[in-house]
């Protein structure tokens, strides 16, 4: 390939995404997020009542998919034959099946494979948790990007709570329009507590498999982000990338 690849792996909620954007955007790159793929033949198998722990089956279900990523400033658009599922695979049932059905070893051979084709050109970010241990063991720049569970927690609950809008206060009582009740201290702890529960379990099941498990590639830089701002983890992730290029 005449451009580099850069591989981006590490836990749920580290950051990856935010961080291949930012790349991506830097050098000129096209970010390809790979947990889209495993989570939209998850989408599938939802919808059409597969087990997710039968492997043939799901293979069989792969074979006759069209998985398309569409690099955007921000993320990916995704397309599952044909159809936009950008949205629907963030949702809670789809994390967890694309969690589920990632064990399994030939359906990941199956990504590899796509996920090659995607990059083989070069000039890619292309974030997952295999990609500089077995999609591209000879990427150009690997970076890991960890960082302690509860701060993953807490930073993907964030996301979740909608950003204070300055117009709701401006909405007369009367207009009738619906506002949501905020949560009270008790729910806001449920809520991350459930978060972290379930982002602990995800970890577990890919550091776990026998197939490609999470863990650096040997030659992978480890960045760990839990003493770090974001405008840090992207400068010093913007370093590693120049001394290797
Ligand atoms: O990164 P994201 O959370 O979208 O990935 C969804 C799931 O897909 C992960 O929990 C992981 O189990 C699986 N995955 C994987 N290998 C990748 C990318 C994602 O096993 N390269």
């Amino acid at each position: 390939r005449q451009r580099p690849v850069i591989a981006i792996d590490g836990p749920a909620g580290a950051g990856k995404s935010t961080l291949a954007a930012h790349l991506a955007r830097r050098f000129g790159f096209l970010n390809l997020e790979t947990g889209a793929m495993y989570r939209a033949l998850a989408l599938k198998a939802i919808e059409n009542d597969f087990a997710f722990d039968e492997e043939a089956p799901l293979l069989e279900l792969a074979s006759h998919t069209r998985i398309a990523l569409e690099p955007q400033m921000e993320g990916n658009r995704v397309l599952l034959d044909g159809m936009d599922v950008s949205r629907r695979i963030r949702e809670q049932d789809v994390t967890s099946a694309a969690s589920q059905i990632s064990i399994h070893h030939n359906l990941r051979a199956w990504m590899v494979l796509q996920q090659r084709a995607l990059g083989q050109q070069g000039g890619v970010v292309m974030e997952g948790r295999d990609i500089g241990t077995a999609v591209f063991p000879d990427a150009e720049v690997k970076i890991f990007l960890d960082a302690a569970p509860e701060v993953r927690g807490n930073r993907r609950y964030r996301q979740t709570i909608p950003a204070p809008s300055p117009e709701l206060s401006e909405i007369p009582a009367d207009s009738g329009r619906q506002v949501p009740p905020p949560q009270s201290a008790e729910e806001q702890r449920a809520a991350e507590e459930a978060i972290l529960r379930d982002l602990k379990e995800r970890d577990y099941r890919d550091r776990h498999r026998a197939e490609s498990p999470l863990q650096p590639a040997a030659d992978a830089v480890i960045l760990d982000s839990t003493a770090m701002t974001l405008e840090e983890v992207l400068a010093r992730a913007e370093e590693i990338v120049r001394a290797h290029l």
